[in-house]
């Protein structure tokens, strides 16, 4: 297929409502170091984001998460808002260093508490808490001792699950052990556009399996610390990789980007081994001898719940060795890439309308995507863990934020996970991005993704018009046309 084709026509009529199903979570997402601040508070040491943003040049206009939006002091009025808005799910990240600050032994009460208030206020409000255990803030300490590309990071992360596990099990019932583990490891140890700002393919593909690694031993730790209706998941931003046009070299750049970008995951945690291809790719740059034999088994763990986390497609086609090639794949502009064994593989928008990260608009894509990945993974059911858009939202003179673009954008892939769902496929929640305007990694407060708009001076909140709008899709479980209700 080329990038300018859709898979699925749209045939019903724009204005028919579409109804979920009655047990649909309707959430919104958060990551603790994009909201929580308070980074020196009950023992918290710092994290690779806070070293990371600290370092100057690394973040816009030298940005930090110290303060962030102060979640960490305001959770009850954001609980508050979820609760007026009727939002019934939160997906949430647990801060490691809050929990255990040097990654290793026991828990720090202060931190663990914390937590425990989160999740009372949430169940007390109805909101139903789902738990993020690594969402990018690895310990320094453990960064320092080597990080993920280190074996023993997987062993610590596992006790870490345990701890918080232990902590939180009897309260929180979905859980999800890595975020986009892509992005910690071509990001964070290949590209280093993110923490800890690595520029190392080897190290990257290291990291990439010991964050396997350290998923499936969660997975374990995990299914001894919960209670049996606990649910464990993985959130992965997987690529919908289109190539530019059906030529044999774009198919096959396409296929080393799926390799690197979503079956390096899927592999070993669904399938229970890496995949061939990929070894052939990287063969040049590692012979992979830090997989152990045993370790495929470990990280092959049956889930209850597969997440996804999506955005924009990605269109790729192959250039020649040798000739000029756009670097910018959305992910942040680096002289050195984060796709090991892609040399000759480069990266376009699609046409179309963009958000304000420059990401087209492409809710076509979502709906390819949970098609493909149901009818790969058919008894798994699936849930979106993540969508949402960037756009530049400013407060009007009467005091609330107008932002159609933003409803559009949710309209439009709700409409594409309806669609899906119509076409078979079992998907259990929608979380937006994000609950609040927050901390955008190495775009640090200039990109606004929240439903409800954070005044980075005073952190007073207001929702959005579009959180309004979402809020009434949430409670009625009947998507309307943005404007038409
Ligand atoms: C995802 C991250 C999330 C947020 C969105 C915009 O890659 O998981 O923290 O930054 O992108």
């Amino acid at each position: 297929m080329t990038a300018s084709e859709t898979t699925a026509p749209e045939t019903r009529p724009r204005t028919a409502a579409r109804t979920f199903p009655p047990d649909f979570l309707w959430g919104t997402a958060t990551a603790a170091y994009q909201i929580e601040g308070a980074a020196r508070e009950g023992g918290r040491t710092p994290s690779i984001w806070d070293t990371f943003s600290h370092t100057p040049g690394k973040v816009f206009e030298g940005h930090t998460g110290d303060v962030a939006v102060d979640h960490y002091h305001r959770y009850p009025e954001d609980v508050r808002l979820m609760s007026e808005l009727g939002l019934g799910a939160y997906r949430f990240s647990v801060s490691w260093p809050r929990v255990q600050p040097t990654g290793r032994g026991p828990a720090v009460q202060k931190g663990l508490d914390f937590y425990r208030r989160l999740v009372d206020e949430l169940l007390a409000a109805g909101v139903a808490p789902a738990l993020t255990l690594y969402h990018w803030d690895l310990p320094q300490e453990l960064e320092d001792a080597g990080g993920w590309p280190e074996r023993a990071t997987a062993e610590r992360f596992a006790e870490y699950a345990g701890l918080v596990a232990d902590a939180l099990g009897d309260r929180v019932k979905l859980w999800t052990t890595l975020n986009e583990p892509w992005c910690s490891a071509f990001l964070g140890y290949g590209s280093g556009v993110h923490a800890p700002g690595r520029t190392d393919p080897v190290a990257a593909l290291r990291a990439a399996h010991h964050l396997n690694l350290g998923h499936g031993l969660t997975v374990q730790a995990l299914r001894a610390a919960l209670p049996g209706d606990g649910l464990v998941a993985v959130s992965l931003n997987l690529h919908e990789v289109r190539p530019l046009t059906p030529s044999a070299e774009d198919l096959d750049a396409a296929r080393r980007i799926d390799a690197v970008g979503n079956r390096i995951w899927l592999g070993p945690m669904l399938e229970g081994a890496y995949p061939q291809d990929l070894f052939v790719d990287t063969a040049h740059l590692t012979d992979w001898s830090f997989v152990h034999d045993g370790d495929t088994a470990t990280i092959h763990r049956p889930l209850d719940r597969l997440a996804l986390n999506y955005y924009t497609p990605t269109v790729v086609s192959h250039v020649p060795k040798g000739a000029q090639k756009p670097q910018d794949d959305g992910h942040g502009s680096s002289e050195h890439s984060p796709w090991p064994g892609a040399d000759q593989v480069a990266f376009h928008r699609a046409p179309g309308d963009r958000t304000a990260m420059g990401w087209p608009v492409d809710p076509s894509a979502l709906y390819d995507l949970l098609i493909r990945t149901a009818a790969r993974y058919p008894a798994l059911p699936l849930v979106v863990s993540e969508n949402g858009a960037a756009y530049e939202d400013e407060i009007g003179p009467d005091g609330t934020v107008h932002d159609p673009e933003r409803a559009a954008y949710i309209h439009a892939h709700l409409d594409a996970v309806h669609r899906a769902i119509a076409d078979g496929v079992d998907v259990r929640g929608y979380f937006l991005w994000s609950l609040l305007d927050n901390f955008e990694w190495a775009y640090g407060y200039a990109k606004r993704f929240g439903a409800v708009h954070v005044d980075h001076d005073t952190l007073q909140r207001t929702p959005k018009s579009s959180a309004l709008w979402y809020a009434a899709v949430a409670r009625t479980g009947e998507l309307h046309a943005p404007g038409s209700a």
